[in-house]
C-alpha cells in the first residue's frame, strides 16, 4: 500500500508531540506547567453560549448558505466599518469552519501547481502546508529579531518571480507576537500594486494587539485576502468558526470549493457569531486585559532567567525568546525542559528554521501558572550553570 506524495510532503506539528508527552507525563502524577499552546484559558463568553443554545432550540440545526448565514456576513460587515473605519461588501465574505478551512480556499482559488506564496520564516506552520498540498511552493523569507520579525520590503520585492501569487502577512504574529506597523502595511501594500501580487492577511490575532490599533490590510490595499476568524479574540476554539474575505472575482471559485468539501459552517455556531460580534466586545476587552497583564509579566520575567527577548512582543499571546545560547537545538531543548523542569513549551524549529533555537511561550494560561513556569526555568538553568 502506498500513501499518497501530498500527504508525505506534509510537515508534522511537532507541538503536538510535546502535548502528547506533556500529557502523559500528567497522567503518570506530574505537574507540568502547559506554556506550550495557543488555546485561549477562558471559556467562552457566556452571551455567546446561550445564543448558541437558544438557536439550537430554535431548529437552526441544518445547512446554511455555503458562504454563510446572511445575518453573519452582514454584522462582519458593520464591525469592520466600525472597528476600521473600512468598507466590506458582505458578498466578498466567505464563512467558514475556523480560519484553517478559510485557508483552502483561498490558497484553493489562488493558486496552480507551481505558483508561490512568500511567506515569513518563522511563521505559522500550515501556510506552508497548505501551499506545498495544493502543489504550490512556498517562498521563506527570513524575518529577524532585530527587525522584530516584520519583512524588510526589499527582500519581499527581490523574492517576486513571474509565479508569485500572494505575499503571506500574519499581525499580530505567530509564532512571534510581532505586530506590522502602518509604515510596514504601507510598504507592502505598495508592493502589491506595484506588482499585481496579493496580499493574503491572516488577522486571526487582532483584538489582541497591545501596542496600537489594529490593523487590516484592507485599509491599506484592495490587492488582498483576509483570514480571520472567532477563535483567539472570542476564545471559540471549539467552535470551530472564521471566514476568508475576498476580491470579488474570488469569491465563487472560493464558494464552490466551501460546496463540494465542507457544504457550510455550522448554523448555530454561526448565529452565535452574530452575537459574538454584537454583544461580546465587553468580554473581549476583558480578556485582551487580562491578556496585556500577562505579557507585561512574562517577557521581562523570561529575560531575568538568562532568555533573550530583542523585540518585546506587542500581540498575539506569544512570547518567542532566543535559548540558543542555552541549546541550540530548539527541540531537543523543549524535550529537556518538559522532562527535567516540568514546563511545556513550543520549539522554534516548528515554525521554519528560521525560528530555530528560540523558545514560544503562550500566555493562553493563568498568571499563577505563568509565574510557577518562570520559577522552575529559572531553576533548572541555575542548575545547568545557565543562569
Ligand atoms: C496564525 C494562525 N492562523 C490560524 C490559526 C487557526 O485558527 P482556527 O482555529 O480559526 O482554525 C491559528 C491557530 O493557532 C494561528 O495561530
Amino acid at each position: 500500500m502506498t500513501v499518497s506524495r501530498r500527504s508525505t510532503e506534509i510537515r508534522p506539528f511537532v507541538v503536538m508531540d510535546i502535548v502528547a508527552r506533556a500529557k502523559e507525563l500528567e497522567a503518570a502524577g506530574r505537574d507540568i506547567v502547559r506554556l506550550e499552546i495557543g488555546d485561549p484559558d477562558f471559556p467562552t463568553p457566556e452571551v455567546i453560549t446561550r445564543a448558541a443554545e437558544i438557536a439550537m432550540a430554535e431548529g437552526s440545526t441544518h445547512y446554511t448558505q455555503s458562504l454563510g448565514l446572511p445575518d453573519l456576513r452582514e454584522a462582519l460587515a458593520v464591525r469592520y466599518a466600525s472597528h476600521y473605519g473600512v468598507t466590506v461588501d458582505p458578498d466578498n465574505i466567505v464563512v467558514t469552519q475556523g480560519n484553517s478551512p478559510a485557508m483552502l480556499l483561498l490558497f484553493g482559488a489562488l493558486l496552480d501547481p507551481g505558483d508561490e506564496v512568500i511567506m515569513p520564516d518563522p511563521c505559522y506552520p500550515a501556510y506552508p502546508n497548505y501551499v506545498t498540498f495544493l502543489g504550490g511552493v512556498s517562498k521563506l523569507v527570513r524575518v529577524r529579531a532585530e527587525d522584530g520579525f516584520r519583512y524588510r520590503p526589499d527582500e519581499v520585492r527581490a523574492a517576486i518571480g513571474p509565479r508569485t501569487k500572494a505575499i503571506m502577512i500574519n499581525s499580530p504574529g505567530n509564532p512571534t507576537g510581532a505586530v506590522l506597523g502602518d509604515e510596514d502595511l504601507k510598504a507592502l501594500a505598495a508592493i502589491a500594486e506595484d506588482t499585481g501580487v496579493y496580499i493574503a492577511s491572516d488577522e486571526i490575532y487582532h483584538g489582541l494587539d497591545f501596542c496600537g490599533p489594529d490593523r487590516t490590510i484592507m485599509s491599506y490595499t484592495d490587492k488582498c485576502f483576509v483570514l480571520n476568524g472567532f477563535s483567539k479574540t472570542y476564545a471559540m476554539t471549539g467552535w470551530r468558526l472564521g471566514y476568508l474575505i475576498a476580491p470579488p472575482e474570488y469569491v465563487r471559485p472560493a464558494e464552490k470549493i466551501q460546496q463540494n468539501f465542507f457544504l457550510a459552517a455550522n448554523a448555530f455556531v454561526q448565529q452565535a457569531g452574530v452575537v459574538a460580534l454584537t454583544e461580546a466586545q465587553d468580554d473581549v476587552a476583558r480578556m485582551r486585559a487580562i491578556y496585556d497583564e500577562r505579557r507585561r509579566f512574562l517577557a521581562p520575567a523570561l529575560e531575568s532567567i538568562g532568555l533573550k527577548i530583542v523585540s518585546p512582543p506587542c500581540g498575539a499571546f506569544y512570547v518567542f525568546a532566543d535559548a540558543s545560547h542555552w541549546e541550540p537545538d530548539s527541540l531537543k531543548l523543549c524535550y529537556r525542559l518538559l522532562e527535567e523542569a516540568g514546563v511545556a513549551c513550543a520549539p522554534g524549529i516548528d515554525f521554519g528554521q528560521g525560528g530555530e533555537g528560540f523558545l514560544r511561550f503562550s500566555y493562553a494560561t493563568s498568571m499563577e501558572r505563568l509565574v510557577e513556569g518562570v520559577r522552575r526555568l529559572g531553576a533548572w538553568a541555575q542548575g545547568q550553570g545557565l543562569a
